[in-house]
């Protein structure tokens, strides 16, 4: 049995399936798109381990924002971006891209300063 598989993802982001599910969607054009939808389709190329990026649902990360979603890019686990309903995700998307300095127009968390 193999001990790995190989995926092509640049980074992965780690959405809270709990956050998109009180908003019922919030995001895309409608506002009727999950976070974790519209990011798969922005960030492009493929699915699964083919994907560029890894868009991954994860359960509750204890932040809990009204209105918004808790992101993690692990590329950057220190700054945890919450993504208010609404956000165009073309501003998300350029902060998740790598080398990237663009600042999201959203509230960030660290979690170091909530002593977590
Ligand atoms: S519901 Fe998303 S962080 Fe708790």
């Amino acid at each position: 049995m193999k001990d790995h598989v190989r995926a092509d993802w640049a980074s992965a982001v780690l959405v809270c399936r709990k956050c998109s599910r009180k908003l019922d969607g919030g995001f895309g054009p409608d506002g009727e798109a999950s976070l974790a939808k519209v990011l798969r389709a922005a960030l492009g190329g493929g699915k699964g381990r083919k994907a560029a990026f890894g868009v991954v649902e994860v359960d509750c990360l204890k932040i809990c924002p009204k209105r918004a979603v808790v992101v993690v890019d692990t590329a950057r686990p220190r700054d945890w971006l919450l993504v208010a309903a609404g956000t165009d995700v073309a501003a998300v998307v350029d902060r998740l891209r790598p080398g990237s300095a663009t600042v999201v127009p959203t509230a960030s968390h660290s979690p170091a300063e909530a002593g977590a």
